[in-house]
């Protein structure tokens, strides 16, 4: 991919955080506040996000760990990103949308790098590789804990290979998405989980009439 597409990440936002911290429910609310200031919205999520990918991303949570080792996983990632990107997110970009992702790169560094323990070096040389210069312009990351996270989860039945994870590997997930926010704090903005959903959003419409003026 030329590493010349940066200027195309202007128009990609990102939700990142642990599981159970609201994602879904913000990402609605993203998309409506972009779609209601007359904005094109893509959304999308990761892994997958289209065919292909999502085929990758059914083969890396169903299938068991010792199946697929870490370094595996890391990799399978990165393949499901490389057709995500080359088939929805920059023809999406290029044709001026907004695309809202669930969840993306910083995912593979805070799940990969801080969690499992793989080199954080090693996920950069996959993000140039498969990204060129493309980053998101903005980032929310919905920070709450591993207890919220568990009891909102409590009512689902099914649960995939991060799900089963213990709490120290959760702890270990959460820091390294505080440990990406304050490496870039330009791009990745903290919102508390904990709030009442209400709170929640009112922070997260502040961060995006922040990080796009022109639109507020
Ligand atoms: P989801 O449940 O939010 O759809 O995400 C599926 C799981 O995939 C979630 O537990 C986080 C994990 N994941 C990674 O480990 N690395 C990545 O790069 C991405 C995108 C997701």
């Amino acid at each position: 991919m030329p590493s010349d597409r940066r200027h195309l990440g202007q128009r990609f936002i990102t939700v990142e955080g642990i599981e159970g911290v609201g994602k879904s429910t913000n990402m609605a609310f993203i998309s409506a506040w972009l779609e209601e200031r007359g904005q094109r919205v893509t959304v999308t999520r990761e892994p997958g996000g289209t065919p292909g990918a999502e085929a990758i991303r059914r083969l890396v949570l169903e299938t068991d760990r010792d199946q697929i080792p870490d370094q595996s996983e890391l990799l399978l990632m990165f393949a499901a990103r490389a057709a995500h990107l080359q088939t929805l997110i920059l023809p999406a970009l290029e044709a001026g949308d907004f695309v809202l992702c669930d969840r993306f790169t910083d995912a593979s560094y805070a799940y990969q790098g801080y969690g499992r323990g793989l080199s954080l070096e090693a996920i950069e040389v996959l993000e140039t590789l498969v990204q060129g210069a493309l980053r998101p312009q903005l980032t929310v990351l919905l920070d709450g804990s591993f207890e919220l996270s568990v009891a909102r989860r409590a009512d689902r039945t099914e649960t995939d290979r991060f799900e089963q994870e213990q709490l120290a590997f959760f702890e270990r997930v959460r820091a390294g998405y505080l440990a990406i926010a304050a490496e870039h704090p330009g791009r990745v903005k903290r919102v508390a989980a904990e709030q009442s959903l209400v709170d929640v959003q009112k922070d997260i419409a502040l961060v995006l009439t922040t990080s796009y003026p022109e639109l507020s």
